[in-house]
């Protein structure tokens, strides 16, 4: 079987997330999005960083691209796991997976680190501004910074051999 696990990753969470999956499914192609040939596989992962509430533009536009596969998803983002973002970011994911026909064995996300430099520029905006640092925001930032951690990246080892049971 052919497997790919592929990802985007600006600075470098979901990057180590992918890697984690490749370790306990060491015959899989490990490839960034951008080093893609071509999608002939017969079971791929796709993964990427959290934008507005979806696959991050790299991401987005090569998962439009997969049709009629097997396919697991992966991504991190800034939100808590267990918030209504991240329960949005899975059905939109999910949703776009889904309209192409693929059939999805799963998906695995956890938090990452946000960008200082964006953090840098939330704070150059106006208080009323709905991504000005709040306490309740800065608790989040501050939250995310260690992630993902040794237990996201044991979760996402697990996940690979989840997915690879479930396709036997
Ligand atoms: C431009 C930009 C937009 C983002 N938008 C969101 C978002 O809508 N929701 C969210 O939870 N995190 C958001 N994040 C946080 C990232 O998804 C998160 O830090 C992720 O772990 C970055 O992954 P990477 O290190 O692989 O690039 C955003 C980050 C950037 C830089």
């Amino acid at each position: 079987m052919k497997i790919l696990i592929t990802y985007s990753s600006k600075t470098g969470n979901t990057e180590k997330v992918a890697k984690a999956i490749h370790e306990n499914i060491p015959q899989a192609s490990l490839l960034p999005i951008s080093e893609i040939v071509n999608l002939d596989y017969d079971l791929i992962f796709v993964g990427g960083w959290i934008d507005r509430a979806t696959f991050d533009q790299t991401a987005l536009t090569l998962a439009k691209q997969i049709f009629d596969k097997n396919v697991a998803y992966f991504f991190t983002l800034g939100a808590y796991p267990d918030s209504d973002h991240a329960k949005d970011c899975i059905t939109n994911i999910e949703t776009l997976l889904k309209d192409n026909n693929n059939n999805i064995h799963g998906g695995y996300f956890c938090q990452g680190a946000i960008d200082p430099k964006l953090i840098a520029w939330f704070s150059t905006l106006p208080s009323d501004h709905k991504m000005a640092p709040s306490e309740e925001r800065t608790k989040r930032w501050d939250a995310a910074k260690s992630h993902p951690d040794e237990s996201d990246l044991n979760k996402a080892k697990e996940f690979a051999l989840s997915i690879m049971n479930s396709i036997k």
